[in-house]
């Protein structure tokens, strides 16, 4: 890491970790904790805790945790050195230069700046007087000046160095545009504009950057769009089109379209609060974005088959991050853009105001399959509905949408919510075993949410845990530690936080849950997040962490003998090592 330790340390001493999360998520003090509602899940009870003890926070309903460095990271979406900087603004501290992600972040910047000058130029193009066609595309497509200048949308002349040259002028090299994918080289190596005779929007970030752009040809030539490539300033499948604007709606809720014109047309059309995913199919990080701002999104999809696949496919998606997610049917269009202007803003307002949820859509999804005058299939029917419904956790939701779905195919109300009763109780039986047998089972309970990081020897893991958590509680514990070596931890994720920690105290270096932030993943931070939770006191410490040691070198001496090998054996073993240790 190219950032000084001693300036992170620093920083980590400048922040206090209540103050920063207060900006975010309100906090009430309880036992020496601050507890709020989630930042990063939705929910209605706190269990998101805050420990100024120990700089850390942890969230208990979806397991996300770290420090300072990592919170940043997870609310701004952002990588470890923007964290840093934005916690150095906040602190007021300066940020150390000369360094290679100083270079980094110096080139970025350059790159942006070139976006915007591109944009400006792009933008300025219209009122050229070649740039009629432009202007005529426009006019026919119903977007007002208005409209034009809120989107920054512009013209990029057909004729392949005109940007190239302008933004030569301005100062830029040609490696420049090729970085940020405004030029192509052909394989002769000759340079060129990629965006040529196309109606150019620019794509915003929410900090008011110019990341990239999309083209659209002003006939019916093919590609219908070109996009800006990922490139060190864009990321595809990290922004939405016009979530610039829609952060400021006071809407409350989101549409989702999935083109460029859809979203300027709703804009256009009143609806403040619509973005797009370009070009790629939505993401998690999407989705992730849109949680943020909102709990309720409302999926404008076009009305094909794809768009219905895309459609269902959000739907999972979104419900993971717990949004909740409505389905607008646009009928007698095809798609948002057309259907508002063929019919207008009231129009578009009965449709949000009918959409269906989540519920109603995947009920219709299941009706589809099946030809309801046909007896076999109305029973097949009834039950695939009534496994949807029997998921529902209300009991008013299984009643209203158990009959909905009844009255639909034009069956008895009755045999359906009977159906989804037995359907219930069979589920309920199914989760009562597992839950039984995880009781049963102690060790796995044990186990890290994360499936990859599962144990496979979980008593060792628990005190590969118990020796990470009382060193971090208390660094002094390591000189007994460390004749522990990272080989003999049964987790290698275990491991690797130890193996951190390790060469941090080699090192001289301090050992706290932020100044790992950079050598671990938000995953790992979490995890490790988690582990902290425990009770362990650091009072007793030395005996605690005596007993961890042995644990792990019993663990580990148990795998590498025979697994017949006799207790006496490795009992000598330990003696030995005890021995040694006095
Ligand atoms: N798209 C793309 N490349 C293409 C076609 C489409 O990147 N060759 C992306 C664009 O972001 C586009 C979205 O997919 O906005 C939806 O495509 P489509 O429905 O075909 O375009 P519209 O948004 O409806 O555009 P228009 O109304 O101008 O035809
Ligand atoms: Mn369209």
């Amino acid at each position: 890491m190219a950032i000084p330790e001693s300036f992170l340390e620093e920083l980590n001493a400048r922040t206090d970790i209540v103050d920063l999360v207060s900006s975010y998520v309100s906090l009430q003090k309880k036992a020496g904790r601050y507890w709020g509602c989630c930042p990063f899940h939705s929910e209605k009870t706190p269990s998101f805790s805050v420990r100024p003890d120990k700089q850390m926070y942890y969230c208990f309903g979806c397991h996300k945790g770290g420090g300072v460095i990592s919170f940043v990271m997870e609310q701004e979406n952002v990588g470890f050195a923007d964290a840093v900087a934005i916690l150095a603004q906040r602190a007021g501290l300066p940020m150390p230069e000369v360094n290679e992600d100083a270079g980094q972040r110096k080139r970025r910047a350059h790159l942006l700046e070139l976006n915007k000058e591109a944009a400006r130029y792009f933008y300025g193009n219209l009122r050229e007087p070649d740039a009629e066609p432009a202007r005529q595309y426009l006019a026919q497509r119903g977007l007002s000046k208005r409209t034009v200048t809120q989107f920054g949308i512009g013209y990029s002349f057909p004729q392949g160095d005109r940007l190239m040259n302008a933004m030569i002028d301005k100062g830029y090299s040609k490696r420049d545009l090729l970085d940020v994918g405004l030029c192509v080289a052909n394989n002769k190596g000759r340079i060129y504009d990629r965006f040529r005779g196309r109606v150019m929007f620019p794509i915003i970030d929410l900090r008011g950057n110019v990341i990239g752009f999309g083209g659209r040809v002003l006939d019916d030539s093919i590609p219908k769009y070109l996009n800006s490539p990922d490139s060190p300033i864009y990321n595809k499948s990290r922004n939405l089109f016009a979530m610039n604007i829609v952060k400021k709606s006071k809407a409350g809720k989101i549409i989702l379209t999935e083109g460029y014109m859809d979203t300027i047309s709703l804009h256009q059309g009143g609806f403040d609060y619509a973005v797009a995913s370009l070009g790629t199919s939505l993401t998690e990080e999407h989705a992730r974005l849109l949680a943020k701002y909102t709990k309720e999104v409302i999926l404008s999809y076009d009305g094909d088959t794809a768009g219905i696949a895309a459609a269902q496919r959000a739907i999972g998606i979104l419900s993971k991050v717990g949004v909740s997610v409505k389905v607008l049917k646009i009928t007698g269009a095809k798609d948002p853009d057309e259907f508002i202007k063929k019919y207008g803003h009231n129009a578009f307002q009965r449709l949000l105001d009918g959409s269906e949820n989540q519920i109603d859509y995947r009920l219709a999804q299941i009706q589809q399959k099946y030809d309801l005058t046909n007896d076999e299939q109305k029973v097949a029917y009834l039950q695939d509905a009534a496994q949807m419904l029997a998921r529902l956790s209300s009991p008013v939701e299984r009643e209203v949408y158990g009959g909905k779905a009844a009255s639909a195919a034009g069956i008895d109300r009755k045999i359906m919510t009977d159906e989804i009763d037995r359907q219930r109780k069979n589920t309920g039986w199914k989760q009562r075993k597992q839950a039984e047998r995880a009781m049963l089972n102690p060790a796995a309970n044990a186990q890290p949410e994360d499936r990859r990081f599962r144990y496979q020897n979980p008593r060792s893991a628990r005190a590969e845990e118990g020796v990470i958590r009382l060193v971090l509680l208390e660094n002094s514990l390591f000189e007994q530690a460390t004749e522990l070596s990272p080989e003999q931890f049964s987790s290698p994720l275990l491991a690797k936080i130890y193996s951190v920690l390790l060469r941090r105290w080699e090192e001289n270096l301090s050992l706290d849950l932020n100044s790992l932030s950079a050598e671990l993943s938000g995953d790992e931070m979490s995890h490790l997040s988690k582990l902290m939770q425990e009770v362990d006191s650091p009072a007793n410490g030395e005996a605690a962490l005596r007993d961890y040691v042995l644990v792990i070198l019993r663990e580990c001496a148990r795998s590498k003998f025979d697994k017949n090998s006799s207790d006496e054996e490795l009992l000598q073993l330990i003696q030995q090592k005890q021995q040694r240790q006095k």
